[in-house]
């Protein structure tokens, strides 16, 4: 099938990727012209295991494009995704400018002599967009086209979005259109995956939904770790206990510095207005919020009580990004830490393996220093900080790290350090929901 893919951003570039992958032809648009010429050379305009290689064996194969015109790719293309930004305005609502701005120029594009068109919805959007978007394009679009809307929100997670993408648990379909979800179900057709076949509503509230929900996992046990840190138990354990309860699982129980990214923090607030509008509040949702928020603070609370004061004290920091396998940066934790420790006066150096670049862009004006190596970043520091679940933390020579710094203070904001082993080599190990470990003296 000829596809359509409106925006090249994250959810964009890998879903129409992937869908080239398993056969389809896909036209992938932007109308950052720099953006598309760098794609078009091979350039990457993000870092994600596995896409580079995709895109370029794609490319080839002439089963994956890039351009800047829209219209085109309206008129070859039977069906339309839209995977443009909805980022948060300030007071919490979505900001649907992009979407409506799209919406529009299909509408422009779109003629009678066409044939039948579906628009997707793939962007994370509030309950009832999808019903506004046909609304534009009807009122914008000539007379007599044949056209209607879907919602198919993506769940895909950074770091590991192809595989997501390739292996999904499930497929939501949202649309009020026998036709458009027969046509739809072709697009899936080559994925062996369940599809949930629901109306556009329904649709559009399983992402907000789906995305809080996961939020609220992850404040659920960082509630708990505050907990085990009073009562000397160990949220690890807990979270093992609890998690292989199958109506729990211990998917998301990783308790630690807090949620971030650009879809939980977005998403939460998101759903908390798109609630609030309809007369029917989320409150469990800001306690969500609260407790994320909460959590770093409590951490920066430890570190200061064992530092005393932080003015002119070294702190390494080892991770940048928001998690693992990514080089985003956008409300990452680890980012609000750095700010905060600098804030205090704190000579901060740190490191992540892929977010050198983005880090330092969202570090400007902050008195921090990126270091290419992990071990040089802890050079005589006075404590580490593990604020990303990088995977090289976790087997990092800890001999080397204890012998290259000042004092032996670590503290784990992701609990992936082994704790026996830091204590073995001589650092005091400080983690989140456990009880603090010390070297025998
Ligand atoms: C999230 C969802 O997991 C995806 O399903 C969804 O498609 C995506 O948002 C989106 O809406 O686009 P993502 O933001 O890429 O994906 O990353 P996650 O792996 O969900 O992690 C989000 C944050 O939660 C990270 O800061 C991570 O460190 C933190 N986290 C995750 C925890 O603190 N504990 C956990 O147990 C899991």
């Amino acid at each position: 099938m000829k596809l359509a893919m409106i925006g090249t951003g994250y959810v964009g570039l890998t879903t129409g990727t992937c869908f080239a992958e398993v056969g389809h032809k896909v036209v992938c648009v932007d109308n950052n012209e720099e953006k598309v010429k760098a794609l078009r050379q091979g350039k990457m305009p993000i870092y994600e295991p596995d896409l580079e290689e995709m895109i370029v064996s794609n490319v080839s194969a002439g089963r994956l494009e890039f351009t800047t015109d829209l219209a085109a790719a309206v008129r070859e293309c039977e069906v339309i995704f839209i995977a443009v930004p909805t980022p948060p305005h300030d007071d919490g609502s979505v900001d649907l400018s992009y979407i409506e701005g799209v919406s529009r120029e299909i509408a422009d594009a779109l003629t009678p002599e066409l044939g039948y068109r579906v628009v997707v919805d793939k962007s994370t959007v509030p309950v009832s967009t999808g019903t506004k978007v046909y609304q534009v394009i009807e009122r914008y679009s000539h007379q007599g086209v044949d056209v209607e809307v879907v919602s198919n929100p993506e769940f895909l997670r950074e770091g590991s979005a192809v595989n997501d993408l390739m292996n999904p648990d499930r497929i939501v379909i949202g649309s009020d259109s026998q036709r458009a979800m027969d046509l739809m179900k072709r697009v899936y057709q080559p994925f062996n995956a369940p599809i949930v076949e629901v109306d556009l509503a329904s649709a559009e509230l399983i992402k907000h939904a789906a995305n809080s929900f996961l939020a609220l996992k992850i404040s659920y046990i960082n509630a708990v770790s505050a907990v085990c840190e009073k009562a000397g138990a160990d949220v690890e354990l807990v979270a093992k206990g609890i998690g292989m309860d199958k109506r729990i699982s211990r998917h998301f129980l990783n308790a630690g510095l807090g949620y971030g990214g650009s879809c939980f923090p977005k998403d939460v607030k998101g759903f908390i207005n798109v609630a609030e509008q309809l007369g029917s509040p989320m409150e469990i949702l800001k306690e969500v919020e609260r407790v994320n928020a909460a959590q770093l603070e409590r951490f920066l609370g430890r570190i200061r009580k064992k530092l005393w004061v932080l003015r002119n004290k070294k702190i390494a920091v080892w991770g940048i990004a928001f998690k693992q396998n990514t080089d985003d940066v956008r409300e990452s934790v680890a980012v609000k830490l750095i700010k905060r420790l600098c804030e205090e006066g704190a000579e901060v150096v740190a490191y992540d393996p892929k977010a050198a670049e983005t880090g330092a862009q969202a570090l400007a004006g902050y008195n921090v220093t990126i270091c290419q190596d992990m071990y040089e970043c802890v050079q005589d520091a006075e404590v580490l900080v593990v604020a990303t679940e990088w995977k090289q933390f976790a087997t990092a020579n800890l001999l080397k790290v204890r012998e290259r710094m000042r004092l032996p203070i670590l503290f784990d904001g992701r609990n992936i350090i082994h704790g026996e082993n830091a204590v073995h080599v001589g650092l005091e190990y400080h983690s989140i929901g456990r009880k603090t470990l010390y070297p025998q003296s």
